[in-house]
């Protein structure tokens, strides 16, 4: 199954990934965990994307979009995938369903995962991400519970980023729903419940 994870910044998307991998063996195509470990790790493409994720603006199209054709290819993608944080405005839905057109691997689901503005930013000033290991958990996680690694809080986790990523998600990205909804593939999800209960409603809704 090929599915699209949308929402705000904070909406819960990474943490349903992270379970719907953990039952099913999806590949995890995060493009935000993708830059970041560009920007750990020093390369040309990592250089060019800091200053736009610092800011909180989306890093242009034609770097993210590279980075997904090349990820797409791999062996785990061809069983299924998640697409996290990818794609995040019309440029890229285009591209993207014209390139799994053409390797006949189309997605079969949209899913919105719908937070309200005032639950995210107090979300996203808890949140910290394991360096080790990427689990997303939160600021009562002095360790990482998956491997013990060390905890930390991202650079664009600061609430003056935070708002600026919500009106660039509502800009830039919000006309997405409308998108998938006319290609008959959009699922909705209320995200402002407790996780568990969140990620029976996706199970549900993706028929899983
Ligand atoms: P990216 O990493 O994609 O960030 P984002 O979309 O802003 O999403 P987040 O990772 O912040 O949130 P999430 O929805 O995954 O929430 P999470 O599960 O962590 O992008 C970062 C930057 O990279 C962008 O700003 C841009 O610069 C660049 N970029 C990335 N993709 C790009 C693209 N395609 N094009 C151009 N630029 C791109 O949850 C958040 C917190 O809430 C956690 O602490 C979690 O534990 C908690 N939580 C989750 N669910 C619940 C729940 N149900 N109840 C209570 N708490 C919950």
């Amino acid at each position: 199954m090929n599915i699209v994870l949308l929402g705000a910044p904070g909406a819960g998307k990474g943490t349903v990934a992270q379970e719907l991998v953990a039952d099913f063996g999806f590949a995890h195509i995060s493009t935000g965990d993708l830059l970041r470990a560009a920007v750990k790790s020093g390369s040309e493409l990592g250089v060019k994307a800091k200053s736009y994720m610092d800011a909180g603006e989306l890093v242009p199209d034609q770097l993210v979009i590279d980075l997904v054709k090349e990820r797409l290819q791999a062996d785990d993608a061809q069983k299924g995938f998640i697409l996290d944080g990818f794609p995040r405005n019309t440029v890229q839905a285009v591209t993207l369903d014209s390139e799994l057109g053409a390797m006949g691997n189309p997605l079969d689901a949209a899913l919105l995962i719908d937070v309200e503005p005032k639950v995210i930013i107090e979300r996203l000033s808890n949140r910290r991400t394991c360096r080790a290991c990427g689990f997303t958990g939160n600021a009562s996680h002095e360790v990482c519970p998956n491997c013990g690694g060390e905890m930390y809080q991202r650079d664009d986790d600061k609430p003056e980023t935070i708002r600026h990523r919500l009106d660039v998600y509502e800009s830039q990205t919000a006309p997405l729903v409308e998108y998938y909804k006319g290609h008959s593939i959009l699922k909705e999800v209320n995200g402002d419940r407790p996780v568990d209960e969140v990620y029976a409603d996706v199970k549900a809704l993706l028929a899983l």
